[in-house]
């Protein structure tokens, strides 16, 4: 028998064993970690030594950069809340990328094999590849003068397979989610708006993003709004909230009973983990605060130079849906041929004007379909080519081609750009008005 055996338990009232542990280290996440960010801020030497000194005085525990079963109050969380405001919606999810929301949006609609998701020509490729990660496919619209989703051509495009349409608002402006909208409700389909390029813009009073069944933004750097790699998908429909939850966190952290039995036929898959890390929560709160008063400076901004343009002949003003509520960081026009965009171009360059037009260059661009040879060559990331080779998709892939889409072709071959700062002054804008109305007269009979 052991010495112990005649001890009496502590759970009996006995004495504890361990009382306390003499070995205690600092905390997991301290001073090291917050001082790499301080870095990436770009702060001198002598900033950060200050910063070093300030934050060891305190005594602090170590941060929870997860969302879930933080004892501290999320600011993913906090994102949220400021977007449901903001947005007036009644469900954003948080995610770490335009992708993923994307993917998320498309999961959750119930798109999958068998299904076929109208996207138009001219969109970043992401719109398009999450269709095919999903197991369905993508059938590509040319978009119109708006150089958005031509909605003509949505009609032209649905088949019985048609689950979703995702139209994009590209470059600030906004689709016609009018026609959008009739054709989905005329034919029973779910509407994926893919906002991240147009975070904060409105089309008819309604913020995008919140007009379909879905809306999905891109928060990162790359974007007007954002300041890193982050996401978010918005939605009315709780069901579809909820789906949208689970493909985005599989691990089930956003259930109030983690592991509880599925509640409702369809709530529980298996997903992916796309969960918004704290870091970037906070960094895109930061920036989602600032955001209704940069897209007034840029609206303000474009509108300024717009209302003082002339007309000229020759020359085809970009389609605005609305012209109140697109964001407007770009200003498109269209000259009758590619050699004279090239020509305006270099002309308003030389006025100091930033402006660019893709012109008939080869470079490639997964902005433009004609470059998606994922979706060319069926590619697949599988031996078996999947989706592609899938009983429900096989007989009615379309045959993708870089030359389907002409009409997109063209204009965004003539389509100029002019790049609107949102912190132009009223001179700026009259100055760059001047140009543009300075070039084209040169060129062009002004007609009005
Ligand atoms: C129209 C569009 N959709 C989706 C995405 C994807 O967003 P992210 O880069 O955050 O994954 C982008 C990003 O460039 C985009 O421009």
């Amino acid at each position: 028998m052991s010495e112990n055996a005649t001890a009496s338990l502590a759970i009996e009232g006995g004495p504890k064993s361990v009382s306390s542990y003499e070995g205690s280290g600092p905390p997991k996440i301290g001073v090291e970690e917050f001082m790499e960010l301080a870095d990436t801020w770009g702060f001198t030497e002598e900033t950060k030594e200050s910063i070093r000194q300030a934050i060891g005085r305190d005594r602090f525990t170590s941060p929870m950069l997860s969302r879930y079963y933080n004892p501290k109050p999320s600011k993913v969380a906090a994102l949220e809340a400021l977007c449901r405001e903001l947005f007036g919606v009644p469900y954003v999810l948080a995610v770490n990328s335009g992708t993923s929301a994307l993917n998320t949006a498309y999961v959750a609609a119930g798109v999958g094999p068998g299904c076929e998701v109208i996207v138009p020509a001219y969109t970043f490729f992401a719109t398009v590849a999450e269709v095919v990660t999903a197991c369905a496919i993508p059938v590509i619209a040319e978009v119109d003068e708006s150089l958005t989703i031509d909605p003509q051509d949505i009609e032209a495009k649905i088949t019985p397979r048609t689950r979703a349409i995702a139209p994009v608002h590209l470059i600030g402006t906004c689709a016609d989610m009018d026609a959008v909208m009739g054709i989905a409700r005329k034919h029973n389909l779910m509407v994926i708006e893919d906002t991240a390029q147009a975070c904060g813009g409105e089309y008819k009073g309604r913020k995008l993003g919140t007009i379909g069944d879905f809306g999905c933004f891109s928060i990162s750097s790359y974007k007007i709004t954002g300041g890193g790699e982050a996401g978010l998908v918005m939605c009315k429909d709780k069901f579809l909230y909820t789906r949208a939850q689970n493909n985005h966190d599989t691990g089930a952290c956003w259930r109030p009973d983690r592991f509880a039995v599925e509640q409702e036929e369809g709530e529980l898959f298996c997903g992916y983990n796309y969960k918004l890390s704290e870091l970037e929560g906070a960094v895109n709160l930061a920036q989602m605060r600032k955001m209704p008063d940069q897209v007034n400076r840029w609206r303000t901004a474009k509108q300024r130079v717009v209302s003082q343009l002339k007309q000229h002949e020759g020359i085809t003003p970009q389609k605005v849906n609305d012209p109140d509520g697109e964001v407007g960081y770009k200003l498109v026009f269209f000259p009758p041929n590619t050699a004279e965009s090239m020509k305006v171009v270099q002309a308003l360059a030389a006025e100091g004007v930033p402006v660019s037009c893709r012109g008939d260059r080869e470079s490639r661009d997964w902005h433009i379909y004609s470059y998606w040879e994922h979706l060319m060559d069926r590619k697949s990331a599988s031996a078996d080519g999947c989706p592609w080779t899938c009983e429900r998709n096989a007989p009615f892939v379309p045959d993708y081609r870089p030359d389907m889409c002409p009409r997109s072709t063209d204009l965004l071959n003539r389509a100029v750009y002019v790049s609107i700062d949102q912190w132009w002054t009223e001179q700026d804008c009259t100055a760059v008005a001047g140009a543009i109305n300075k070039v084209l007269g040169a060129f062009y009979a002004c007609s009005g």
